[in-house]
């Protein structure tokens, strides 16, 4: 990996973000937010998190919600162990927390960024052509994908075939622009930084790799120092992702999907009560057959439920296939309740009481903005002289 050209810190820094769309699910945090934990207190790194507010208005969105949503997720990262205190000094085992359409410089270098990027690349997109609801040729030719459309097309199926693409050209056209352009933004948020790591579920991982690409490409394009004390050489680092043992938690419902808050049903949420996520695991399915064996091929169900207590309780899978040999998956299921139950209890108990004062929160995040500001406001100005829009 190449050193960061510009970075004066002792420690590596590392940047990541979630979007305030609503509660967290047990994806969001063994994929990202129990690392994002892991690594602070790691001591190892220089923590940057914030809170995505500027993604999220690319969702449908209600506007007097916006506010409710930024100080809950603020109270997340804090009631699962992040500790904001690096705003007023840095210091080792404690993470800046930002909001991010605090820091302008966000929206600057995604826009100069965008006149770097193909529109190509980013209609090849895996997350915008999911969130846009756009299927690729092959996709189209599979009756198992039309999903709703189905319903309200004629039923041979060339006729659905050739309306298919009618409506992907409808989707394409109604899908807004941000949530197109929704990697570039991203790219900018890290690359602000000098991030050398992205602690993020892997279905980022597009988002990072184009983060790199657009890294090397600026830095390929706009190599020399202007006029002397203006610092030459490389602008930008190459980011690479951090991944967890669960980089990818599936759905309760159809374990062939990644778990989304996009089908609430699917999800188990942080601040479920112990009764609803009893319910919840009850209701999971499970695999034909009864060993509680992790085998993703075979047995998709019971070892997605396999790797959530795994990684909740800290033991290994083996550890816990013997343990359950011989017991029903009732047996193991009422355990990982409880187990899912105790892990977030505390979380429940201080993220109530730090909602209590909304205040708090609101002070945290504009301290950790201001920090977080200046640095990015650093990489900003450096990225105008090197473009030479500067007077
Ligand atoms: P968001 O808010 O959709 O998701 C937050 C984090 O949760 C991870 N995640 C999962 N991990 C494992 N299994 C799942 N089922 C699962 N579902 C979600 C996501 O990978 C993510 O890490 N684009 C980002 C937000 C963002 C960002 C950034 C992240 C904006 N700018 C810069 C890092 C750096 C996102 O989709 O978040």
């Amino acid at each position: 990996m190449s050193a960061h050209p510009t970075s004066n810190t002792q420690h590596p820094t590392l940047v990541s973000g979630i979007q305030p769309t609503g509660r967290l699910h047990i994806g969001n945090y063994l994929g990202a937010l129990k690392n994002f934990v892991d690594l602070q207190n790691s001591g190892k790194y220089e923590c940057y998190f914030f809170i995505a507010d500027l993604h999220s208005l690319t969702e449908e969105f209600d506007p007097k919600e916006k506010p409710k949503q930024i100080l809950e997720l603020t109270a997340d990262y804090i009631a699962l162990g992040l500790n904001p205190s690096a705003s007023l000094g840095a210091s080792p085992k404690k993470s800046t927390i930002f909001l991010q359409s605090l820091i302008p410089a966000h929206s600057e270098l995604a826009w100069i960024l965008n006149t770097l990027t193909p529109m190509g690349e980013l209609s090849r997109m895996t997350q915008f052509r999911d969130k846009a609801g756009i299927l690729n040729e092959e996709e189209i030719s599979k009756p198992e994908k039309w999903d709703k459309e189905r319903e309200l097309l004629p039923k041979t199926h060339q006729v659905v075939q050739s309306q298919m693409k009618a409506v992907q050209k409808i989707h394409t056209y109604w899908a807004n622009v941000g949530l197109f352009d929704y990697p570039v933004l991203m790219a900018a948020d890290i690359l602000l930084y000098g991030a050398q790591f992205v602690p993020v579920g892997n279905d980022q991982d597009q988002h990072l790799e184009l983060t790199r690409t657009l890294a090397r490409k600026f830095n390929a394009k706009f190599p020399a120092r202007r006029s002397p004390g203006e610092g030459g050489g490389k602008t930008f680092m190459e980011p690479k992702p951090l991944h967890t043992e669960t980089p990818r938690v599936m759905s309760l419902k159809n374990p062939g999907n990644k778990m989304s808050k996009s089908d609430p049903a699917s999800c188990l949420f942080l601040d479920d009560s112990p009764t609803e996520i009893q319910a919840k695991i009850k209701t999971a399915v499970t695999d034909s057959g009864s060993e509680i064996k992790y085998d993703p091929k075979n047995k998709a169900a019971v070892s997605n439920l396999l790797k959530i207590y795994s990684s909740l309780a800290d033991k290994p899978i083996e550890k816990l296939e013997k343990e359950f040999s011989g017991k029903t998956y009732s047996e193991f299921k009422t355990e990982l309740a409880e187990v899912i139950a105790n892990h977030f209890a505390d979380y429940r108990t201080k993220k109530k009481t730090l909602l209590a004062k909304p205040h708090t929160i609101a002070a945290i995040l504009k301290s950790g903005s201001q920090k977080a500001g200046t640095k990015a406001e650093k990489k900003i100005s450096e990225v105008k002289k090197k473009i030479g829009i500067t007077i």
